[in-house]
């Protein structure tokens, strides 16, 4: 009874000078983010610089007003970086390596995170993630994994892609199943509608042929490396989807400069009404269908990627945000990256730019459904759900490497696919032993 006639006294006294430290805490960081992320008027102002590759969409510029109008104190510039995922990640290397504070927050390639954090580019966000109490199983496991190395979280997820086939309702009665339906479909249909092409794709030697590739590969039952960690390409399931890649890429109804085709030279030619098929990731549904931009508006649906021996596979890409390990500004460029990829700013994305959100419960959400076709469609969610990853190790960048030039060396002609699949064997394991 006694001593809690004085513990209250004391608890205040506690609670009291708590506030206070807290208080010439904050005072003394020139940041002006506070606890419940929203200015209050007298703080100093930060501005951040916000890095990410082309967006053909308007989500970025709505995200970062939507972000200001809430931050009053907190401006954001954005820094366009290239649309070639392999170019941006080699000027971000260049600049965190010389450790530049000129970029705060960024977005990663899902690829990324494991590689920037074992280079010390990054922040450890956990304590951000604690601090706030954000409950990581909002998100789809498999975002939440690509963001981890060494058992801390780099990267938030932001958005994830995965590859789908999209043909044109006007031209295609009935889907296709399989990669041989494709092709006798893309041959039979072009020319239909003012189309010139069967099918679209990225077969560019560049980050993407590699997406594409391992779409053909995992569809006949290939893997590039295995679950643990042994490389295995070279199989005879490589060498068939080598030979089926190399059909569709050599075929007559692909464009001509097909090896010079990234996203943008897809979306530019799908929209324009060129083709029946296009391969591309889940923000094309948007552009397709944005009136302004799209000559096809309406005529658009999707469908899973075609099937090989081993059934359909989608590749695994996506989007993340990190922040700078010499940002100058870490608190305020939490903020920013708390909102991006947290259920307001996801939404933005995904109703701005067709972006698919990494959080489950957006799904359900009935205005982003009518938005967009693709969100209530149970093929995509399906699709999203078992897409296969790209070999998750800090040097992805020099397995991508080896791909790429001894795939293309495929569909140049330069070399068959046996020959591939056993350089890129030996040339991987090399790497991997360094
Ligand atoms: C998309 C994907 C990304 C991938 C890139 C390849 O942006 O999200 O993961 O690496 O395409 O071009």
């Amino acid at each position: 009874m006694k001593l809690s006639k004085y513990l209250l006294p004391i608890l205040l006294l506690i609670g009291l000078a708590f506030v206070l430290i807290a208080c010439s805490d904050s005072s003394s960081e020139d940041e002006t983010a506070d606890q419940n992320g929203s200015g209050s008027g007298d703080e100093e102002e930060v501005t951040i610089v916000y890095a990410r590759g082309v967006d053909t969409t308007p989500a970025t510029e709505a995200l970062i007003k939507a972000f200001e109008d809430k931050h009053p104190n907190i401006n954001v510039k954005e820094q366009e970086m290239p649309a070639d995922t392999g170019q941006s990640h080699d000027q971000y290397v260049t600049a965190f390596s010389s450790q530049s504070t000129e970029i705060d927050v960024f977005n990663a390639d899902v690829i990324w995170p494991a590689e920037f954090a074992q280079a010390n580019y990054a922040l450890e966000l956990d304590r951000f993630i604690e601090k706030d109490g954000i409950n990581m199983e909002d998100y789809f496991p498999g975002t939440v994994q690509a963001g981890k190395f060494d058992g801390k979280q780099w990267a938030m997820p932001q958005y994830t892609d995965a590859g789908i086939l999209y043909y044109r309702t006007d031209i295609v009665d009935e889907p296709p199943k399989t990669w041989d339906d494709l092709i006798e479909q893309a041959n039979n249909l072009k020319g239909e509608e003012g189309t010139e092409f069967g099918y679209l794709m990225q077969a560019a030697q560049y980050e993407g042929l590699i997406t594409n590739a391992i779409e053909f590969i995992a569809s006949y039952g290939g893997e590039v490396v295995n679950e643990n960690n042994e490389v295995v390409v070279d199989s005879p399931e490589t060498v068939k989807a080598l030979e089926k890649m190399k059909e569709v890429v050599g075929s007559d109804f692909v464009p001509q400069n097909i090896l010079n085709f990234q996203e943008i030279e897809t979306e530019n030619a799908w929209i324009e009404g060129k083709s029946v098929f296009a391969r591309n990731w889940p923000y094309l549904m948007s552009s397709s269908n944005d009136e302004e931009r799209s000559a096809i508006s309406g005529n658009v649906e999707m469908t899973t990627m075609p099937e090989g021996d081993a059934g359909s596979a989608s590749a695994l890409g996506g989007w993340m945000t990190m922040i700078n390990r010499y940002s100058e500004h870490p608190e305020a460029a939490w903020e920013f990256v708390k909102f991006i990829s947290g259920p307001e700013g996801q939404k933005i994305s995904a109703v701005e730019g067709g972006r698919a959100p990494t959080i489950e419960a957006l799904y359900d959400d009935p205005e982003i459904q009518q938005l967009n076709s693709l969100f209530g469609n149970p093929d995509f969610r399906e699709v999203l759900q078992t897409a296969v990853p790209r070999p998750v190790t800090p040097i992805y960048p020099e397995i991508s490497d080896i791909m790429q030039i001894e795939i293309s060396k495929v569909l140049t002609g330069d070399q068959n696919p046996q020959q591939a699949a056993t350089n890129m064997q030996t040339k991987m394991e090399a790497a991997m032993n360094e």
